[in-house]
């Protein structure tokens, strides 16, 4: 079965996107499953730092077919300026990326009901890229498809029908300016011309590459923590994260899957608001997100930073059947003399044993934390597992006992070069 998911196991920005392209050396096809412009994948190749917000993160090996899926919603102006920016560095598009024909589309709209929701609801601390509204349109059966692209009678219909509706809800209760059904329509026609080439039955030619026993992986955005079913609702994306989606988000069965890839952050990080049980608001906290370079790929928005949560981890191998972790970013930690991870969660004095996903129990529970020695030293340089530092090897035994699954992968920089195997 030829089909790899790569999931993110904790808030998002698990350094997905670099192992992405790693594994991308060995495959045919590489396919985003769900979420939007919301996420931002970095590949980092030499001195260049490239980030993708919905094309997969295969797009830098020439011989990967990149495949959009129905599960994103896709943001024409997001996708028009990722595909000149690639083209502009001169990594070759035409042949290589296909749309499904069933990926819903996000309107300005979506993006303006998305900043006003922020500023007058609870606030989630969303990316502002239209995701929860663009979804919620989804589900209401009033979203414009891609292929609604193609029959410009049905697309000016639709598109006419949800500005109206939308008119009505910015005015009557956001007291906001009214949309022009117009203008909308022409940036449209632009974006038609531009993705014509690209529009395809994805699931049908998935399901044919499965057949024909391609190499598939399936990419997905966010984290398992941020997934609308299984994470902190409500502080959550309006997607689903979770291994499940890549099934849904790409129209293949899953009988098709093969393996489940955890990729896991060597500590946590949450952007955005949230129930956070290891965040370390202290200077902890800071020198992890400075030597981290802790900063939204999309948004530019300080991460919250904290030690590594083997509770919501274990979860999340749970709900996504995680057979194998990579770990990212183990080189933030050199210079740490100690590292905790957490190994339990107390509520009201107690011990609990499984993961409350409620975000008030959560923020209510108290961690529990085993320590270990730092290891002191530079990791970014070293390329085999056995030449890691003893206090590393120990770090990570002590992760692969407290989440029970083997560790196969670790990074220890960003580069395509600083990725070492494990057996
Ligand atoms: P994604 O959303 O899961 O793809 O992750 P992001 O790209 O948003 O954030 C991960 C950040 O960490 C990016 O800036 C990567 O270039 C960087 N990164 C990935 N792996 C490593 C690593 O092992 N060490 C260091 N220092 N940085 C890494
Ligand atoms: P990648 O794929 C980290 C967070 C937002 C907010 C919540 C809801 O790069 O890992 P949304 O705009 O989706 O409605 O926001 O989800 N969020 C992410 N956090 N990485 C991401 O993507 C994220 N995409 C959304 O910060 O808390
Ligand atoms: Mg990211």
């Amino acid at each position: 079965m030829p089909v790899k998911i790569i999931v993110g196991a904790q808030w998002g920005d698990e350094g997905k996107g670099k192992i992405v392209d790693h594994l991308s050396k060995n495959v045919d096809i590489v396919a985003r499953y769900q979420g939007g412009a919301n996420a931002g994948h970095t590949v980092v190749i030499g001195n260049n730092h490239y980030v993708l917000h919905l094309i997969p993160s295969g797009i830098f090996h020439p011989h990967v077919t990149c495949v959009i899926g129905n599960g994103v919603v896709i943001d024409p102006i997001a996708l028009m300026d990722e595909i000149k920016q690639l083209t502009d560095l001169g990594i070759g598009i035409h042949g290589r990326l296909l749309i499904s024909h069933n990926a819903h589309l996000i309107m300005p709209y979506h993006k303006l009901l998305d900043t006003i929701r922020e500023q007058t609801s609870e606030k989630i601390g969303t990316t502002g890229r239209g995701i929860g509204p663009a979804y919620n349109d989804k589900f209401l059966r009033v979203g414009i498809r891609i292929a609604d692209l193609l029959n410009r009678e049905v697309f000016v219909q639709k598109l006419k029908r949800n500005i109206e509706e939308k008119n009505q809800i910015l005015k009557k209760i956001y007291g906001s300016p009214e949309l022009d059904v117009d203008k909308i329509t022409t940036e449209c026609e632009e974006f038609d011309k531009q993705i014509a080439e690209y529009i395809t039955d994805a699931s049908l030619y998935l399901n044919t590459a499965i057949k024909e026993g391609k190499q598939i992986l399936a990419e997905g955005a966010q984290g398992a923590l941020l997934d609308v079913d299984h994470g902190t609702y409500p502080f959550v994306t309006s997607s689903n994260p979770t291994s499940g989606g890549a099934c849904t988000g790409l129209g293949i069965p899953p009988t098709s899957i093969s393996s489940i890839i955890g990729v896991v952050k060597a500590y946590t990080t949450r952007v955005g608001n949230g129930p956070f049980p290891t965040e370390q608001t202290d200077e902890i906290g800071d020198r992890l997100r400075t030597i981290g370079g802790e900063y939204g790929a999309t948004t530019g928005r300080p991460r919250r930073c904290g030690w590594l949560d083997a509770v919501s981890t274990r979860y999340s191998i749970m709900i996504n059947g995680i057979q194998e972790i990579a770990i990212t970013k183990l080189d933030v930690l050199d210079q740490f003399d100690y590292i905790k991870i957490c190994t339990g969660y107390k509520f009201k004095g107690k011990f609990i044993k499984s993961f409350p996903t409620d975000a008030s129990t959560l923020e209510a529970i108290e961690p529990v934390y085993e320590t270990l020695k730092g290891w002191k030293e530079s990791t970014s340089g070293i390329t085999s597992y056995p030449a890691l530092p003893k206090n590393v090897h120990h770090y990570i035994e002590a992760i692969e006992a407290l989440l029970g699954t083997k560790v196969r992968m670790v990074s220890v920089g960003a580069r395509r070069d600083q990725t070492i195997l494990k057996d």
